[in-house]
């Protein structure tokens, strides 16, 4: 029986300094907010390959106040960390940087529309779209706390799913605007056999519910068929899925270009698109992205 060496656990930004602080070669950063899944652990995977045996991967487990909306799932979002601590010692992780809200906040976390003199990160009309505008102030959320890890870890390379496109087009965007100069990989989608995409959030859907998310990833794919008729035929493709779908309520369906802007109805042959989609399946929100090729 082989037994597992744990990674070294940092709950403080002193301990994260001391653990970084006596290593070489280049350092690979994940940042999670737990509850990992198989998903996480092709990142890590990724993340332990682009270290190489000299370097340092870090997985940071933090879940971000900042970036939850009121009546948004903070409190019951699931926290699991000795099995997170497991994955990661499986996938060769050497850090957990897991700190308490004050070691992120230490001022307290700067909510909007509540007095606070703290920086945040602005970040641009790109937010406003979409997952922004479901849900005001989460990017801004989302870039600081990613902002503030990228200076306690002062990682080379950071990895991100693609599963939060606009996210990981937001974080790519920081990083060029303030000169962070970070390598950003973005790693596919991992998905489940059926094709719904890996998220801590489908812990909370019941049996009937997880047949019914489904829907999401088969609508991408009906869309991605019918790419090449053009952005109206793809869009009825995606909508037809999912308006015969019991159980889920379409917040958005939106096909962009690469980088999230508008398509002309029938772009160029072999132009590249992306198509997003969010929606409620019960209480749960779950997003999903495909890519398209017209
Ligand atoms: O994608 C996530 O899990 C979070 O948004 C991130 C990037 C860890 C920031 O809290």
């Amino acid at each position: 029986m082989t037994t597992l060496t744990l990674p070294a656990v940092a709950r403080s930004r002193a301990d994260l300094a001391g653990l970084l602080g006596a290593r070489s070669g280049s350092v690979v950063l994940v940042p999670t907010m737990g509850a990992l899944h198989e998903g996480h652990a092709m990142l890590m995977r990724i993340a332990r390959e682009r270290a190489g045996a000299d370097g340092t991967v870090v997985v940071s487990v933090f879940v971000n106040p900042l970036q939850f909306g009121p009546g948004e799932d903070l409190d019951r979002y699931p926290r699991t960390f000795d099995a997170d601590l497991e994955l990661a010692a499986t996938e060769g992780v050497d850090v957990v940087f897991a700190p308490v809200v004050g070691e992120m906040y230490p001022d307290g976390v700067p909510h909007e529309g509540v007095p606070s003199e703290a920086v945040t990160v602005q970040p641009g009309p790109l937010a406003d779209l979409l997952e922004g505008a479901s849900r005001p102030g989460h990017f801004r959320g989302v870039l600081t706390v990613v902002a503030k890890l990228f200076g306690l870890v002062r990682p080379d390379v950071a990895v991100f799913g693609e599963k939060d496109y606009q996210q990981l087009a937001l974080i790519r965007r920081m990083v060029s605007d303030l000169c962070l100069g970070i390598d950003i990989v973005g790693a596919a989608t991992d998905r489940e056999p059926d094709g719904l995409a890996r998220s801590s959030r489908n812990r909370y859907l019941d049996a009937e519910q997880r047949q019914q998310a489904v829907a999401l990833s088969r609508a991408l794919r009906a869309a991605q068929e019918r790419a090449s008729y053009g952005v109206p035929a793809a869009r009825w493709a995606a909508m037809s899925v999912l308006k015969s779908a019991p159980g889920v309520e379409l917040d958005y369906l939106a096909l962009t270009t690469t980088g999230l802007g508008e398509l002309p109805d029938y772009p160029e042959p072999g132009t590249e698109g992306r198509i997003l989609v969010a929606a409620r399946v019960g209480t749960t929100r779950l997003i999903d992205n495909l890519p398209l090729q017209f």
